[in-house]
């Protein structure tokens, strides 16, 4: 039986034809792109071709995007970026509680080196509140993420950028999890900076890039070098994963017809599951949220028990357990929401993809029904509805 693949917003499965094109280069292109012969001048027309494709998905101009290592980068980019390039006067940084460890551990960085941060909370939806009273005079950089990886919610980030602009505050936002999903034109939205990464739109791993909107002030470069994309970050281009970003990229934008493809399969698992399942509670906005993602607890089971059951099974999930974290804390994001601990413990994120069949989701739910009825406890033992 084939695996079934529900945990597309840890990774995404390289699509064929990307894969195609960075085998090709790898195989083919040996230039490096700063070289003056043609073997580098064609290693340039690459980058230079993706950078197109990547700046097409977004309504960017190809001059705004730097590409990077990947969405940690690019993150750590656009804090570091500002706060060490423009930080002398002005040392204060907004950001949320349900950010991912690439904004939440450069800004620990900052704070040691003086810099005041501000962690705005979220609301039982997930939705991140108070970034109007948290704006100061010294208020230098806002940072907030488009969708949460755990939940999927989406942030109103139309909203928080109209209030930044107002007080001449630059705005960043991390929208690795959402660039690819849905439809995001950056001239619509007022963002002057924006994390992408390939991996997670059916891309390679280990290359993104940051939108930087032109006009916006130098930032400092923390990876210094050869005076690679413009000056703003060094070490010779990463040319097979940045053609494969690219093609990802162009994939990306013509399948966004899918999207109501990608939100039926979830509704119709959501339906399947809560029809079968009793004691299930979804986690997070339901309205506001990525096309692909569901958080949802089961009430008596832990949810890593959950996810080894379902992996055994062939059903790849992630839980927001403290002991899948490996910190030895239960997820961040679900207990900035309020959510109780033992809640915390008993959940499994679902993210589909676009190669998920309705077949597979209806697969996925037997064998659901049946992992959560075997290692259902105590007094929930017998509220498993069997199939
Ligand atoms: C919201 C968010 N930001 C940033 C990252 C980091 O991206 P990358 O894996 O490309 O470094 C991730 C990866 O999971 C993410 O979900």
């Amino acid at each position: 039986m084939d695996k079934i693949y529900l945990d597309h917003n840890a990774t995404t499965p390289i699509a064929p034809e990307v894969l195609e094109i960075v085998t090709s280069v790898l195989q083919n292109q040996i230039g490096n792109p700063s070289s003056v012969h043609s073997a580098g001048r064609s290693a340039r027309v690459l980058v230079d071709e993706a950078r197109e494709k990547v700046a097409s998905l977004i309504g960017a101009s190809p001059s705004e995007i730097v590409f990077t290592s990947g969405g940690t980068e690019a993150n750590n980019f656009a804090l570091l970026g500002v706060a060490l390039g423009l930080g002398k006067a002005r040392g204060h940084i907004v950001t949320s509680q349900v950010e991912h460890p690439s904004i939440l551990n450069p800004c620990l960085q900052l704070e040691s080196l003086g810099f005041e941060v501000d962690r705005l909370k979220v609301g039982s939806s997930g939705c991140i509140e108070g970034l109007e009273d948290s704006l100061t005079e010294s208020t230098l950089l806002v940072s907030l993420q488009h969708a949460n990886s755990e939940t999927g919610v989406l942030q109103d980030i139309e909203r928080a950028g109209e209030s930044t602009r107002k007080r001449g505050v630059l705005f960043h936002t991390d929208a690795v999890q959402s660039v690819g999903k849905i439809p995001i034109q950056v001239q619509d939205l007022p963002v002057d900076m924006m994390s992408i990464s390939a991996h997670k739109l059916n891309g390679p791993k280990g290359v993104g890039a940051l939108y930087l909107r032109k006009g916006s002030p130098d930032l400092f470069s923390p990876i210094c070098g050869g005076g690679q994309e413009k000056k703003r970050r060094g070490g010779t281009e990463n040319v097979a994963g940045i053609a494969g970003f690219g093609k990802a990229c162009e994939l990306a934008r013509l399948s966004f017809q899918e999207t109501s493809k990608l939100s039926s399969l979830r509704d119709h698992f959501l339906h399947l599951v809560s029809s079968q399942i009793s004691g299930v509670e979804v986690f997070g906005d339901l309205e506001n949220r990525l096309p692909n993602t569901l958080n949802l607890g089961f009430e008596g089971v832990e949810g890593d028990t959950l996810l080894i059951g379902l992996d055994m099974a062939g059903v790849a999930v992630s839980t927001g357990s403290a002991c899948s974290s490996g910190t030895g804390l239960p997820s961040p994001v679900l207990t900035a929401m309020g959510i109780p601990t033992d809640k915390i413990n008993s959940s499994i994120r679902f993210s589909f993809g676009r190669s998920n069949s309705i077949a597979e989701i209806e697969r996925a739910v037997e064998i659901l029904v049946r992992t959560v009825s075997t290692n259902r406890t105590g007094t929930h033992a017998e509220r498993t509805i069997k199939t």
